[in-house]
């Protein structure tokens, strides 16, 4: 008999040139189609980059502080990643659409490629973004974890292609410039993973002001606390331990790694950190995006 191809680690295909998963790809007309609905939330952000956490909060803040209610389900069925299809394993456009609204959205998209029915009904959004030497480094780890992602190869080898944006989801620089560019002209809450590390209460006062909602102090308080790194890696519905360890193996790396700024400084050498500075520094030149290496 044919044996059937596995659907890890395979190659990725460019849909209008940005790299995504081969199963993405070949089901883009679905992507595309998606249908937006006008009290949809959208949280956008390069993988990496907090994605997990502000969905987590935002959860929280839909759900008045209820720590019971959050955990009904896991993360990824309570904030659906729209784009991820994998044959046999999952739909996010299929998922999201027998849900009931408001619904949360998660999407990994540069802005370019995101369906237009989000621009058409005027969907607000949240974007975080991190520095990108920690999402390289964060990413790097979660390759080997996570078998969707072609092999990383070594540190070495994938610190180039996250470079040269030739990774899931493509550059991280067009990713982040691209967001926040179109906020100039869309209602998109344009957040930091490093803020939200340094001044938790001061960001989450931002999220539930852009999203009109009333937040009392005590779930306030109750939000601050279930969403801190410790508690969040220790919470099955958030540490993404119910996924089968076919699609993502903790135990050569735990998704809920480090939660910190900086680790990036106990990976890259000297030479490695020089070269990626000269390219920070030509590729963000112009713009008004300024990033935190630490805190
Ligand atoms: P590290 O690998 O650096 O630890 P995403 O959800 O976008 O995939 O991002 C995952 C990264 O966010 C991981 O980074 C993870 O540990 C970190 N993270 C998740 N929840 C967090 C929290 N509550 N506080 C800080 N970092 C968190």
């Amino acid at each position: 008999m044919e044996e059937r191809e596995s659907v890890f680690r395979r190659q990725l295909v460019k849909v209008h040139n940005v790299p995504l998963f081969w199963s993405i790809a070949e089901e883009w007309a679905q992507v595309e189609t998606f249908q937006a609905r006008t009290d949809d939330l959208l949280i956008a952000t390069y993988p990496k980059s907090g994605t997990t956490w502000i969905s987590e909060i935002v959860d929280m803040i839909y759900n008045d502080g209820d720590v019971e209610r959050c955990q009904r389900d896991a993360i990824f069925n309570r904030v659906p990643f729209m784009e991820l299809i994998i044959p046999g394993m999952s739909n996010g456009v299929t998922q999201l659409a027998e849900r009931p609204s408001p619904r949360l959205v998660k999407t990994h998209l540069p802005v370019q490629l995101l369906p237009k029915s989000f621009w058409e009904n005027n969907c607000k959004m949240i974007y975080v973004a991190r520095n990108p030497k920690d999402v390289a480094v964060s990413f790097y780890y979660f390759h080997q974890m996570a078998k969707m992602h072609p092999e990383p190869g070594t540190w070495h080898e994938f610190l180039e292609k996250f470079v040269a944006g030739e990774v899931v989801f493509g550059s991280w620089y067009d990713h982040v410039k691209g967001w926040w560019e179109k906020k100039k002209s869309h209602p998109i809450l344009y957040l930091f993973y490093e803020d939200m590390k340094e001044n938790p209460r001061c960001e989450l006062q931002k999220v539930t002001q852009f999203l009109e909602k009333e937040v009392t102090e005590e779930a306030q308080e109750k939000i601050l606390h279930h969403t801190t790194f410790q508690e969040m890696q220790k919470n099955p519905t958030s540490n993404y331990k119910l996924l089968s360890t076919g699609e993502m193996d903790h135990s050569v790396s735990p998704f809920m790694r480090k939660g910190i700024t900086g680790d990036w400084k106990n990976h890259f050498t000297v030479a490695q950190n020089e070269r990626f500075d000269k390219d920070y520094t030509e590729k963000m030149a112009g713009s008004t995006l300024k990033f935190q290496m630490e805190i």
